[in-house]
């Protein structure tokens, strides 16, 4: 017998199982006091104008980076996309998160229309947000409170050569977005 995804992309299917493994691996760090201590709590005390990535370690085969993010009060990303799979989990403070759909067939180069389906505030106690790659997981994260904070991330995989996209939904514009 034999099985047909039909209308799957299997590349999301291969990043939705792997989500179901990264999830409880992420939580088990945010109550890892070793980990929380040694890598995160130490970046409360940072003072930095924007949003920056301050820990990063990329597994030898690329199958996943793990990074943890600093955010000061008032910073917030553009609207973006990721090329891979990623789970986040807001260790100090609370970070809110905007989820965008688009509604365009993406056929027509730089151009894309989005329209805001959900807003949420993530704190430790709320468990992982998830993202799927591309279209499946556009979102704009940031800190709008008045301390810092701070986020764990996981990603996946890329499966292309760009790192993602960042969107403007002024100008329903979109672009690659490549790592410096
Ligand atoms: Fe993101």
């Amino acid at each position: 017998m034999t099985f047909t995804l039909g209308k799957i992309n299997p590349n999301i299917l291969r990043a939705e199982v792997a989500l179901w493994d990264a999830i409880p691996l992420l939580s088990s760090l945010m109550i890892d006091t070793a980990f929380l201590g040694s890598r995160v709590l130490p970046l409360v005390e940072e003072t930095a104008e924007d949003w920056y990535v301050a820990h990063r370690h990329d597994s030898p085969d690329g199958s996943y980076s793990l990074q943890i993010f600093v955010w000061p009060p008032g910073t917030e990303t553009k609207i973006h996309d990721h090329s891979s799979w990623g789970v986040y989990c807001c260790a100090v403070g609370s970070i809110f998160e905007e989820r965008y759909e688009r509604l365009d067939d993406g056929s027509r180069l730089d151009h894309a229309r989005l329209r805001k389906t959900r807003q949420r505030t993530w704190s430790i106690e709320d468990g992982a947000s998830s993202v799927l790659p591309h279209d499946e997981g556009i979102h704009r994260v940031g800190n709008p409170g008045n301390e810092v904070a701070i986020s764990v991330h996981l990603y996946g995989p890329r499966l292309g050569e760009v790192d993602g996209r960042d969107y403007d939904v002024s100008c329903d514009y979109v672009c690659d977005r490549r790592e410096d």
